[in-house]
């Protein structure tokens, strides 16, 4: 499967990519996990990237570009993979386009998750994710079962930098502006589905299950 998870910030992409990826044995490739790892390891390409992180501003789309065509060529993503926060511009819609024709695939779904605006602040004001792996917990929908400690790995959860509240409404404008488009340019390429992401994580998950088995791709 090769699939599109698109939404505003704190729809539930990453946590719901994590899920699917997990049971179909398919690698997730999460934009601003990678640049979030860069700026935590100092890298180049993290101290590039992190005053836009940190103001809720996008990395430029080259950038962007270059980590998923470096992700797409492990030899993991051969068979399938899910984009998750990426594209989030015209501009790195067609460069995935491209990028695919050049290898001979295409993109077989684009799930835009929808969940009303008061529900998306709650969700980022409460998400600790871990330093270590970055599995993503919730304080309330979501608890660890040690507080402040990762189920998966034992690392430490904290509160990303970027889900203070000035910065989720600058998150939420840049969506607005630059990425909400990209759902008429997936529609009229018959490749979009809307998914109700409002309940808890398994009715998500099930219901994303079923549009994915109603397409016949799971
Ligand atoms: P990114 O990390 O992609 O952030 P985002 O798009 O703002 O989305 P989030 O990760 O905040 O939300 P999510 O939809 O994954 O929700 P989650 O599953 O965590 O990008 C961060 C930054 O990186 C950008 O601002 C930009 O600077 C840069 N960047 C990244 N990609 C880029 C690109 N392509 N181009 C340019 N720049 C880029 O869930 C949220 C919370 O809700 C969690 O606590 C979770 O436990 C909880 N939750 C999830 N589902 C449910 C549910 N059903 N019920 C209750 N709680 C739930
Ligand atoms: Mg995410």
């Amino acid at each position: 499967m090769r699939l599109v998870f698109l939404g505003a910030p704190g729809v539930g992409k990453g946590t719901q990519a994590e899920l699917i990826a997990s049971r179909f044995h398919q690698p997730k490739i999460s934009t601003g996990d990678i640049l979030r790892e860069a700026v935590r390891n100092k890298t180049a390409l993290g101290l590039q990237a992190k005053a836009r992180l940190d103001q809720g501003k996008l990395v430029p789309d080259e950038v962007v570009v270059g980590i998923v065509k470096e992700k797409l060529a492990e030899p993991m993503s051969a068979k399938g993979f899910i984009l998750d926060g990426f594209p989030r511009t015209i501009r790195q819609a067609e460069d995935l386009d491209e990028l695919l024709r050049s290898r001979g695939e295409r993109l077989d779904r684009v799930v835009n998750f929808v969940v009303p605006l008061d529900a998306v602040v709650r969700r980022l004001t409460g998400r600790r994710s871990c330093s270590k792996c970055q599995a993503i917990f919730h304080v309330e929908t979501n608890p660890p079962r040690r507080d402040g400690i990762c189920d998966r790995c034992g690392g430490e959860l904290v509160q990303r930098s970027d889900d203070k509240k000035e910065t989720v409404e600058a998150r939420l404008s840049v969506y607005e502006q630059q990425t909400a488009p990209l759902v008429d340019y997936y529609r009229q390429r018959d490749l979009l589905s809307e998914l109700d992401g409002s309940g808890r994580i398994e009715a998500v998950h099930q219901r994303l299950m079923d549009l994915l088995s109603a397409k016949g791709l799971a």
